[in-house]
């Protein structure tokens, strides 16, 4: 049995203060987490703040990105050691919009991950196709590559790394698969992880709401999601802890 593994990814969104005012609302709420893994991932400016209010609530904080050099001169970037000095637990690697906006390819991906992962940092790994893709029939070619070029032949314990499909064309659109067809896009991309599929979380993201959480997850190979928008809200993400924690399909 996989356990959930429910994720905010904060995107650009959320100050210092907003992240605050988040992390104490929801200690107020005492939303439980049992059961389910559960973890946020604000902006670098929120990281520290985010560590230390969320201590103790349920939520590991996570980082949206990293770069793979220890240190040296790279202006903008955060190494995996930065993370780990502050006590960060998950980092999100090679998302949709990292490989549309800055040019992110399958090779950068490979080399975030091998370093997060030796670092001991937990990995999201993002994989998914565009809308032209599926339409020209190559969604499932597309995830193929990004897994055999962005994972395959790193050594990594399962429980260190999740995958998250996320159909670019349902991201931020409200637009989502239908939970079967997202199911054998995520037994296609179990069977390519390989031995170690079994055990590795495999995320969906692309407009989770609290309406079609549960349609997402029930599905057998679905072992949590990664929300976008619908995480900014404290209710809402709350109530996804809830639904996850409670589910029964
Ligand atoms: P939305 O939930 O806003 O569609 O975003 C999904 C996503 O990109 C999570 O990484």
């Amino acid at each position: 049995m996989r356990k959930l593994l429910i994720g905010g990814n904060w995107k650009m969104y959320k100050g210092v203060e907003e992240t605050i005012k988040f992390a104490n609302l929801f200690k107020e709420k005492k939303v439980s987490t049992e059961g389910v893994d559960v973890f946020l991932a604000p902006p670098f400016t929120s990281l520290v703040d985010a560590v230390r209010i969320f201590k103790g609530s349920g939520i590991s904080v996570g980082a949206q990105n990293l770069f793979w050099e220890d240190e040296g001169a790279y202006t903008g970037e955060v190494s995996s050691v930065f993370l780990k000095e502050i006590g960060v637990d998950w980092v999100i690697i090679g998302h949709s919009e990292r490989r549309t906006y800055f040019g992110e390819t399958n090779a950068g991906v490979k080399k975030k991950v091998e370093k997060a992962l030796q670092k001991q940092l937990k990995v999201v790994i993002c994989v998914g196709e565009t809308e032209e893709e599926r339409e020209e029939g190559k969604a499932k070619e597309v995830v193929d590559k990004q897994i055999e070029e962005g994972l395959l032949g790193i050594e990594y314990d399962a429980e260190n790394l999740a995958v998250a499909y996320e159909p670019v064309w349902a991201i931020g659109t409200g637009k989502t698969p239908h939970p079967e067809d997202a199911e054998e896009m995520h037994s296609i991309i179990r069977e390519k992880l390989g031995a170690k599929g079994e055990s590795i979380r495999i995320m969906y993201g692309g407009s989770v709401k609290t309406h079609n959480i549960k349609d997402f997850i029930c599905q057998e190979n679905i072992d949590g999601a990664l929300i976008g928008g619908a995480s900014l809200d404290v209710d809402g993400f709350s109530d996804m802890i809830n639904i996850a924690k409670e589910i029964k399909c």
